[in-house]
């Protein structure tokens, strides 16, 4: 690979073009061939292009459907993007299963939201302390002109607090806000108020008469919202009779409840099955939230910690086996929103929204949180009864097949030949050379 400067500047071609003289000559092809991937219609691609730098030309991933979730007696039918197979497959097993069996419940218990403004400061702390505590309302007013619409759809600053944090880095301080952002993620707004206030405070030091000429730079190191957002949670459930539960994958209904729950409670002791566990809820939470335009990786590294809450990494789902009741059950922060980025930008969120019957972002952020209890619940119920294989090789068979290029009679033959057999390539190859079959 050669340096280049001026590349963000060329069209889309020139950079395809010069990437495919960087690589291998028998690689160039692969590079040359990425406009096989461009929209058809200009103005879509053109929509693509600009969500991000650079681009060369669009990465596909499935965009899949789980039907039949009843959650708080609605039904719904979830969008879902997500390369890995078996993830839909296993949430609409899952999502019919209980769906005779009381359906899904759900709550947000708060959609509280969180920013920081990072500053260093050089003085008493108490005196600090008061003359924050006189200027909070006059610091809340002062971002006003970026709050008000907030307001009026019932958000805006919950709260700001000012955070001693000296016992850990010499002379550092925040300012903690706290808002609602209703359904909008709200990261921009945030950010705003955040640098807004933060200019604020930095005069009302250095013009205050109550400090010493010493005590009056203040140095902001940085304004940014959390994406650790504890306080925006919401718990999912499911519950019923464990006799209701009848029989499982061939166990009978208590011996399935309490092997399902030793699993569940081996995640809620140890880090090693914890994070697998989570794995599994994070396949059907980050499906959802990428088909509804949502931001993945502020809702995983958020989930992870809050996984972590209490000094051990955890599962995020519980179980418990009490009168005779079997309720397995989530409590998970999801960031969500349902207006503004992405969701007016992409037609596929927009198409996504539309399946959900566009939701609030508070409804949003429980069909998610159900989603991911209905993934944990399947990949747990196989994993404590057939195994997890079955179901994935079941896929992984398939995958083989389209890719050895078999007719769809060699596929069924294939399908009925390796039900009780192991799936491997080897294997799946020497199946259709023994039948002679074009590979
Ligand atoms: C695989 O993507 C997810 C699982 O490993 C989750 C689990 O072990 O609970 C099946």
């Amino acid at each position: 690979m050669r340096p280049i400067s001026g590349f963000s500047k060329m069209t889309k071609e020139e950079k395809i073009q010069w990437l495919s003289m960087q690589v291998p000559v028998e690689s160039a092809p692969l590079i040359e061939s990425m406009n096989n991937f461009w929209h058809q219609d200009q103005s879509v691609q053109k929509k693509f292009d600009e969500f991000s730098e650079n681009t060369l030309t669009n990465y596909y991933l499935p965009f899949g459907v789980a039907p039949n979730f009843l959650i708080n007696e609605k039904l719904y039918a979830i969008p879902m993007v997500i390369e890995e197979s078996s993830v839909v497959a296993a949430a609409s097993l899952s999502a019919k299963f209980w769906q005779t069996r009381g359906g899904f419940k759900a709550v947000v218990h708060s959609m509280t939201k969180i920013g920081q403004v990072h500053f260093l400061w050089q003085g008493q702390t108490a005196k600090l302390e008061n003359f924050f505590s006189t200027k909070k309302q006059e610091l809340i007013d002062s971002v006003k002109s970026i709050t008000h619409n907030m307001e009026k759809r019932g958000g805006g600053i919950e709260d700001i607090e000012l955070v001693v944090m000296t016992d850990k880095i010499e002379n550092y301080y925040q300012l903690k806000l706290k808002c609602k952002t209703q359904d909008a993620m709200g990261a921009n707004f945030i950010n705003s108020i955040l640098e807004g206030m933060s200019d604020v405070w930095k005069k009302m030091i250095a013009t205050s008469e109550i400090f010493e000429a010493s005590e009056r730079d203040l140095d902001i190191v940085m304004c940014i919202l959390s994406n650790y957002t504890p306080d925006c949670v919401v718990e999912a459930w499911v519950e019923c009779p464990i006799e209701d539960l009848g029989m499982v994958a061939g166990l009978v209904s208590d011996k399935f409840a309490h092997k399902f729950a030793t699993a569940v409670n081996i995640a809620k002791v140890d880090p090693s099955r914890a994070v697998t566990h989570n794995k599994g809820i994070m396949n059907g939470v980050d499906a959802v939230v990428l088909a509804t335009g949502n931001d993945f990786r502020a809702v995983e590294a958020c989930a992870h910690a809050y996984a972590s809450r209490d000094g051990q990494y955890r599962s995020l789902s519980d179980v418990s086996l009490v009168d005779g009741k079997f309720k397995f059950s989530i409590k998970i922060p999801l960031a969500m929103g349902t207006v503004g980025g992405l969701t007016t930008l992409h037609p596929l969120v927009k198409t996504s929204l539309a399946i959900l019957e566009n939701p609030s972002a508070e409804e949003l952020m429980k069909i998610t949180a159900c989603m991911g209890l209905a993934q944990n619940f399947g990949a747990v119920k196989s994993l404590v009864t057939t195994g997890i294989q079955k179901g994935h090789m079941k896929l992984h068979l398939l995958n083989i097949l389209t890719g050895l290029g078999a007719s769809v009679e060699q596929v069924e033959e294939a399908k009925k030949y390796f039900t009780d057999k192991i799936v491997s390539y080897t294997a799946v190859r020497n199946f259709l050379q023994s039948k002679e079959l074009p590979q």
